[in-house]
Parts: structure tokens; sequence; C-alpha cells
């Protein structure tokens, strides 16, 4: 999984070998232009969803014909037939070949693809090409190309060369955003708008130091209040004019923590604005909905719940960062994220690989099975279909061994019989289009935590944000349940279970509606180093967490006691631990288990407390996985979740249907014979590595 590095070396913020990116977007601050009222917060547009233009799934990928000739057309309208394709992504990088030079378009060969696409009974998913600026366009506006933190200006020949600050590339890209609408904004073809690529590039240059004062004039109004929230009183960092305020560019030693923040902050939202731009160029003249691919889950620096408000459909990206069954396991977390950010409306699978599983230093190929098991998992979690990046494996160009749909060796492959038998299972689960899941655990994910744990200096460099959510997930996805994401603020009184890992920033209102969920009959099992800060970072005084939720929870942390690298301790109940423990005291709780080594020998590590009509759990230390998931167990028994089917299988219910993934070694015996719709035969059981999908109301 890609962490996000500090911002101080962040740019080019390396992925996958190397490539650049950052990012950002909420509307908290950002000081809004006219357009972006136009129809912003709207969430659908008034044509019809994807599943209903589709009369189903989708399925397919992003389509470069550009890359090609008419002979490979010919091959790929045939294959794409024989695959059951009903959507291409189309156009993502096409600036240079749509506008040539400024304001000069040729739509001429895009007319005769959609036409093609569309013979063929292929939507299409056009989107505008603004991730990649063409050459002419940063030559002759070189302040819109973005700069590291420290002042190196980036140049063209890769992708994503742009700074969202810069009032060039903002015209250009609404420029060629409104051009497409205006010709195809009701071409029979398209079924979707697909905004951009994986927004953003982070910069830091002076176009986004004035951007960014912008955002924060707006936010804090007066000089003294920005000066009280980002604690200028220390180290001399007093500002005294709004012009003194510059982006978190390199500097001598750790940056002001409040600033980072600040930035990341902005610069989601500028994210957002920018999208907005392009969404409400494209709705003037369209009715289909609109979308950007979001990049899941830690690779974008974006408030993805800010994001899922303002897109029709919330689309993502997929690509596991291990082999095997960390695979699946990232996999629902990636959906369970997915879905979570749409308020649990059906998502899209924008992208995935077919044999494609980054695992650091180098691209490991899927096995057998797997391209249809990572598929299903997406559906069953809530994707309305299953996409790929991309249909047709590149000959040249940085992603030549990307894998595609189409490999190099062409259709006689396993790749594309893999490919092929999927679409036709996607085809016949076209009944799940449009319904919804239901989970009745949540754990809570808060972009401004997340920011806040990254900044430096902080206690320990083993309170990664995504590791910690990771882990949190991974213990109930192995305990067999179906987990939602929330946000600290949110309504969660239909959840029984709430986990909250990585808590580190938590505001009065997230803290009090957690001691209300409590209260309410809600279990809420809180994890190390939570609610410390609020959110100007300000460190919460007379013990820790946030006072409402040191009431939930009945402790009070009197002293944080991060642990040596490598070192490995025991609590009292047998629980392994490493990487932090707390010296917490007991305010009305119970020690359900203590630690046993140092000072804090005999102190609570992991405590319970009756409060109201529910319970409050808090977790000062980091269990091993195994002992993590007895913990989580633990307490989904207590609720009354628990998975009726044996470890290792992925059951998830989606609308009428059932889906089974069995990840275990044994074969799982179903409690009788089914219709499944995987092999479309009745069977009794589901084989290791195996999947099946029932109708539940046919007695699944
Ligand atoms: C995605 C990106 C695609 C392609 C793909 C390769 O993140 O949107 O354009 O680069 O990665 O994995």
């Amino acid at each position: 999984m890609h962490t996000p590095g500090t911002l101080t070396v962040s740019l080019p913020r390396l992925r996958r070998g190397g490539r650049g990116h950052g990012a950002v977007g909420s509307s908290r601050g950002l000081p809004l232009r006219s357009n972006d009222m136009i129809g912003a917060g709207g969430r659908a547009t008034s044509g019809r969803g994807l599943a209903d233009r589709l009369g189903g799934l989708a399925f397919g990928g992003d389509y470069n014909p550009e890359q090609w000739d008419e002979e490979v057309w010919a091959e790929d309208d045939e294959l794409m037939r024989r695959a059951r394709v009903n959507l291409a992504t189309v156009g993502v990088f096409s600036w240079a070949l749509l506008e040539p030079e400024e304001g000069r378009y040729e739509f001429g060969w895009l007319d005769e693809h959609l036409d093609r696409l569309h013979a063929n009974g292929v939507a299409v998913d056009l989107a505008t090409p603004t991730a990649s600026p063409p050459p002419w366009f940063t030559l002759a506006h070189p302040d819109a190309l973005p700069v590291t933190p420290d002042g190196a200006r980036l140049t063209h020949g890769s992708r994503d060369t742009y700074c969202l600050a810069a009032p060039a590339y903002r015209a250009a890209a609404r420029g060629i955003a409104d051009a497409l609408a205006r010709r195809y904004g009701d071409h029979p073809a398209v079924a979707l708008w697909h905004v951009h690529n994986e927004y953003a590039t982070l910069c830091w240059c002076d176009h986004t130091a004035e951007a960014f004062r912008g955002w924060l004039r707006h936010k804090y109004r007066a000089l003294h209040a920005l000066n009280d929230a980002w604690g200028t009183a220390f180290w001399s960092q007093r500002y005294h004019d709004w012009d003194q305020i510059m982006p978190p560019r390199a500097t001598q030693w750790h940056h002001n923590p409040g600033q980072t923040l600040d930035f990341r902050r902005f610069f989601s939202d500028l994210a957002l604005q920018a999208y907005r731009d392009q969404r409400n160029a494209i709705r003037a003249h369209s009715d289909r909905p609109v979308t950007t691919n979001l990049m899941l889950p830690g690779y974008q620096n974006l408030d993805l719940w800010a994001f899922g408000r303002e897109v029709d459909v919330v689309a993502v990206d997929h690509y596991p960062a291990a082999p095997g069954v960390d695979a699946a396991a990232d996999t629902a977390f990636g959906g369970d994220r997915a879905r979570s950010f749409g308020g649990g409306r059906p998502w899209l699978l924008m992208e995935q690989g077919t044999n494609t599983v980054y695992a650091g230093d180098r691209t490991l190929a899927k096995e057998p099975g797997e391209i249809l098991r990572h598929s299903l998992s997406h559906i069953a979690h809530g994707s309305d279909g299953a996409l790929f990046f991309q249909w047709r494996q590149s000959k040249a160009g940085a992603e030549t061994w990307h894998s595609a749909m189409v490999p190099h060796a062409g259709p006689d492959s396993r790749i594309f019989r893999e490919v092929t038998e999927l679409g036709a299972v996607v085809d016949r689960l076209r009944e799940v289009a449009g319904s919804t899941v239901t989970a009745q655990v949540a754990v809570l994910h808060d972009a401004d935590a997340w920011w806040a744990l990254n900044v430096e200096s902080m206690p320990s460099s083993a309170l990664d944000y995504h590791t910690t959510l990771k882990r949190a997930h991974r213990a109930l996805w192995d305990a067999g349940v179906v987990t939602d994401f929330a946000h600290p603020e949110h309504e969660l009184d239909r959840y029984r279970l709430v986990v909250a890992p990585a808590l580190f920033l938590l505001s009065d209102a997230g803290a009090e509606n957690l001691r209300r969920y409590v209260e309410g009959g809600g279990t809420l099992l809180v994890q190390h180093f939570a609610g410390a800060v609020d959110e100007r970072l300000h460190a919460r005084l007379g013990g820790y967490p946030a006072p409402a939720l040191r009431e939930a929870l009945g402790i009070r942390v009197e002293e944080l006691r991060p642990l040596r690298r490598d070192e490995k301790i025991t609590l009292s109940d047998g629980t392994r631990a490493a990487e932090w423990s707390e010296s917490v005291q007991l305010a009305g709780a119970e020690a359900v288990a203590s630690y046993t080594h140092g000072m804090l020998a005999g102190r609570p590590a992991l405590t319970r407390h009756r409060f109201g009509a529910g319970h409050g759990w808090y977790l000062s230390t980091v269990p091993d996985p195994e002992d993590h998931t007895a913990l989580v167990h633990r307490l989904l028994a207590e609720v009354g979740v628990v998975s009726a089917w044996p470890p290792g299988v992925e059951a998830v219910t989606r609308g009428r249907l059932l889906f089974l993934l069995n990840h275990g070694a044994d074969t799982v015996p179903l409690p009788r014979p089914a219709h499944d719709l995987v092999t479309d035969r009745v069977v009794a059981d589901v084989p290791p590595g195996g999947c099946a999908v029932l109708r539940t109301d046919e007695g699944a």
C-alpha cells in the first residue's frame, strides 16, 4: 500500500516505481467563485443513472484507440463483443490529440470512435483529459507546471504535470471540458462523464501560495486567529501580514503542524473546486452522470467524504498492494470505503488490473481465478460493475508492462479467457445493479485525523494512519463481517459496534457524538492515541482523550509511552503487543487486561466502561493481528454480530444476492444445494479459492 510521506519530501510523491503525484478537497475554507455555485452540491443529474443506461452492471475498461490502427480497432470490436464489454472509458490522456494547439480542436477521430463503439453496443465513459496537459500548453504557460517543496519546477514528459491553482491551467481545463460537453453532451454513446484522472498533483508554487492565503483568510478572517490556531508563539513564527504566509515549502526542520494540516485541507478543497469547475461545465450541456476516479486507499490526499458528496457516482481505482489473501482483504477494504464515501449508494470500480499486484519494488502477477474473485468482491461490496485499466496492453510508452484485458499475447491467452468468462458472469449478475449492502459495524475514518497524524514531530514514526485503519478493518474482515466506514460526526446509531482506530485528531463535536453513541447503547472500541488533539491540532489538556470521550470510556490517559523499535510486550491476558503503550487511569472503567512490563506493570492496557446503555472500550496498545482479531471477535459476539460461515469465507449480502468468496483451504458445504450465478448451475459447496453467488430468496 502506498503510504503518504511528509509534506517536506513528498513531491514527487513516489509510488509504484516513482510516478509523481500529490493531492487534495472539502469546502471548509476556499473562497468560492461564481461558477462553483452552479449546481454545486447537487448529487444527481436530471438524467438516468449508469446502471439504468447500461441495463445492468458495467464491464470494460479504459480504451485508448489512439494507440492503435484500424486493423486493431476491428479486432477490438470483435473481442469486446466476445467479452461482453458494455462500457469503455475513452479520452483520459487525449488532450494533445484533441487540442493540438490552443483553442483548435480536432474531434473527428473521437467522433469516429464514439460512433463505432456505439454501433458495437459499447457505451462510453467520456473523460476530460486534464490530468495530462499537452507539451504546447506547458511551454506557453510554464507557471502552470507544479513546483516541489524545495522549489524545483517540474516539466512535461510524464503526466499529471499541472498546478491546480494556476489560472491558465484551470481556464484550459474548463475550456476542454466545455468543448467536449458541447460536442458530446447528448451523444447516444455517452453514459458517464469521467472528469480528470485521480486528482491531484500537489504544488508549492507562487499561485498555490496565493490561493492558500486566500483560503486561510476565508477560514480565519483575522490574522490573530490563524496565529492562535497555528501556535505561532512557538519558534518566533508570528505572522504580522497575510503575505508573510507560505505553503509549507522546504525549511530547516519541522514545519509548523497547523500550517501543514491546513495545507492539506486547502489542497483537498482546491482539488474539489477544480472538479466542480469541470462538472459544472459538463452539466451545462449534458444530463449524463459525472464522476472522477478516486484512488484508494492512501494514495491521494483528498477528503473523500467531500468528494463523495459531489460526484453523481463514487468511482474508485483499486490495485492491491500484496498478493493472496492480503489482496482479498485489501479489495474488501477498498470496496467498503468506496461504498461508504457515497453514503451507501452503489459505486463503480473504475480501474483494476487483470494481472497487476503492486508489491513494493515489483509488480506481481495474479493467480488464475483472482480476476473473478477480486471483481466479485468489488461487486459484492457495492460496485455497479467491474472495469479495468486498460482494454488493450500498450505496446509502447511508460505503461507497456501494465496488464490489460487483452494482453500483448493477444486473445489466445489465459488473461483474455478469464476476462471473457468474467464478462459472462457480470452479465448474469445484472439484477444486483442498483442494490445496496447493509453493515452493522463501522470503522471511523476522518481525513483530518489522517493528515494530523502525518505531520512531522510525532512521538513515533509507527503511527501510520492507513496501516492502523487497515488493521482495524482487517480484524473485522477476518472475523467475517461486512464493515462500513463512517465519519466521527456521522449518525452512528444503526451500528452495533463502532471501531475508532488512529483517531488522533477529534473535534469536540466528534467526541460528543461518540459519547452519545455509547450512552444510547452502542459499543465503541477506541484505539491508542485517540482524541489527543482538537481540530486545530492543540493538545487536550488535563489528560487525553477529548473530555466527552473520556467520559464515555471512563478513563484518563496521563502519559504516552511509545515502545522501542522491535520491543514486544505481553499483557496480563496473554495478548501480544508492540509499538505503543500509555499510562491509563481508570475513571469508572474496569481493566480487562493490564500491562506487565516496566513502570506500567499492573496498569490498565485494555479497558471497558459501562456507560449509559452502551460500552466504551479503550485499547491503549497495538496487539498482534491474531490477538487483535480475537478481541474484535469477542466484541462482535457481545453485540451479537457473528458470521454464520467458517473462517476464510467472505459472505456479503447485496440486495437479494448472497456472495460467497472462499479464501480458505477447505471446501465449504452450502446448507442446501442452490443455483449459483457464477457457474450457472446448482452447486452444493464452494471449493477453496472458489466463489458462488446465490439468490437469498431461492433458499440460500
Ligand atoms: C491508475 C491510473 C491509470 C494507470 C493505472 C496503472 O492509477 O489512473 O492511468 O496509470 O493506474 O495502474
